[in-house]
């Protein structure tokens, strides 16, 4: 195997890892017909929320890690040259090149700069997870402050309470956040006032290096935080409770190098699991924990869908006729995660009856309604809530994707439609879903990019 350094943007001496395989421009469009049953295997990749925060985590030793299943996403070519401009060397190994399944390596022997640019923040949040690692092993850090996105304000609050209880002081200059802790970080209790997975998990990377014991309170569950705590014990770390509403951190001198497999995508496997459910098919998603999906596993059972475990994986397989309409509320994990909120009022769109769908971890996470609408579902907005009343058969039309999950949401309704359906601005889906097309393609769906 041989490493493949990633170069800092906009370098003249080489190319970042380029994710659109040279397709590069925001104009490429997805072009679905639809009507077909989906019928196959999928493969399952490693989660792209999971390898986020692990990245961030190679800032607090000097010593390599290497994350292997690493997927083959926008996103994590983001957190990887961001990680470069702050001194990390950042090694690409796999099979097939620099595709599915890499491993990375990231050696960050000396910190060459503490800031996280505001061109790399607003392109994607979870660069924030630097500020943590950085002001744990430097005892300083400049992030710039992430401002609004589409599914909300999103502030960073929770983030910068518990930096401050740690003893860093925070100051606002100039569109920067500066974060300070010339004495170095000091153990506290941190009681999070509403579940935040980002938070959590930025806190989590920063006591890891502070003296003493930290206790997060009401810390988020997501199995994302539990592959953290795995990662960062392994490099010498001492935590407990992960996974549970508190997390007890008792902060050590050093941390040292690791290897870690991050685990699936449960918003990959969940995704699928509504494509084959939105088609009337029968699909095995192969490398899926179905642990991970526990709750969207007893949605789509009340739908009449079944979802089993099989040796590699997870089946789901819609049984004959038409499926039933299921309520659901978006909680913090073990409940129904928001980034599958989009997809499941699309399974709704199409399905018999009438459900009500109650978004409660973002505020204006329903930018996917008047493109649905578009294409001939019934849904009213009210308040917190979207009542959808499920249709025959949606019809193909363009549309436009307005983030992540909202268009991949547009694309399962395209291929439950009768017709064609084109979505724009699918640059969003690259920043969380691999190889899609050719996963959808391969069981069975008409589906294709045109390059703009
Ligand atoms: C992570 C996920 C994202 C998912 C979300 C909720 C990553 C990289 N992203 O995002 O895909 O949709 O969890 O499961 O893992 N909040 C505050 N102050 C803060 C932080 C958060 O008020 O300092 C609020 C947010 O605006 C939101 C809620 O808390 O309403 C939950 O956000 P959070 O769990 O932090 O989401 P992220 O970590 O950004």
């Amino acid at each position: 195997m041989s490493a493949d350094p990633v170069s800092p943007p906009d370098s003249a001496a080489g190319a970042t890892i380029d994710r659109s395989g040279g397709r590069r421009g925001g104009l490429d469009q997805i072009c679905i017909r639809g009507g077909h049953r989906l019928e196959g295997a999928i493969q399952i990749g490693g989660a792209k929320n999971a390898t986020l925060p692990l990245m961030a985590a190679s800032l607090l030793t000097g010593e390599t890690l290497a994350l292997s299943n690493v997927p083959y996403l926008a996103d994590i070519t983001t957190m990887a040259n961001l990680l470069v401009q702050l001194g990390v060397e950042v090694g690409v190994n796999g099979e097939n090149g620099m595709r599915h399944g890499r491993t990375l390596e990231l050696s960050a022997r000396e910190i060459a700069d503490t800031t996280a640019p505001y061109d790399l923040v607003r392109k994607m949040r979870a660069s924030v997870l630097v500020l943590g690692p950085l002001l744990a092993r430097c005892g300083e850090a400049r992030v710039s402050q992430p401002g609004g996105c589409a599914i909300g304000t999103r502030p960073i609050d929770l983030h910068l309470e518990g930096m401050k209880r740690l003893g860093a002081e925070i100051a606002l200059e100039d569109g920067y956040i500066h974060a300070t802790a010339p004495k170095g970080l000091v153990g506290a209790e941190i009681v999070f006032p509403t579940v935040s997975v980002g938070a959590t998990e930025d806190l989590m990377l920063a006591a890891t290096l502070a003296k003493g014991e930290t206790r997060l309170v009401n810390a988020a569950r997501e199995p994302e935080i539990v592959d953290l705590a795995k990662c960062l014990s392994a490099m010498g770390a001492e935590i407990e409770g992960a996974g549970g509403k508190e997390i007890v951190i008792q902060g050590v001198e050093k941390l040292g190098g690791a290897e870690h497999a991050v685990l699936p995508d449960r918003i990959e496997i969940g995704t699928y699991a509504i494509a084959a459910a939105i088609t009337g098919g029968n699909i095995e998603l192969q490398g899926a924990d179905i642990g991970l999906i526990g709750a969207l596993r007893q949605a789509l059972l009340a739908t009449g869908v079944d979802v089993e475990e099989t040796e590699g994986g997870v089946r789901v397989a819609a049984r004959n006729g038409r499926i039933e309409c299921v309520d659901m509320t978006t909680e913090p994990y073990p409940g129904f995660p928001t980034d599958l909120q989009a997809q499941w009022m699309a399974l709704m769109a199409t399905a018999h009856g009438e459900a009500k769908i109650t978004e409660t971890i973002f505020e204006n996470r329903f930018m996917h309604v008047p493109e649905l609408s578009r294409m001939g579902a019934d849904i009213r907005l009210d308040g917190g809530a979207a009542v959808v009343r499920g249709v025959e058969r949606l019809k193909g039309a363009p549309v436009m994707a307005t983030d992540l999950r909202a268009s991949v949401s547009l694309v399962l309704a395209g291929l439950a439609a009768e017709g064609e359906t084109l979505v724009s601005r699918i640059y969003h889906l690259d920043r969380g879903y691999e190889r899609f097309e050719e996963k959808l393609a391969a069981c069975g769906a008409e589906i294709e990019r045109d390059i703009g």
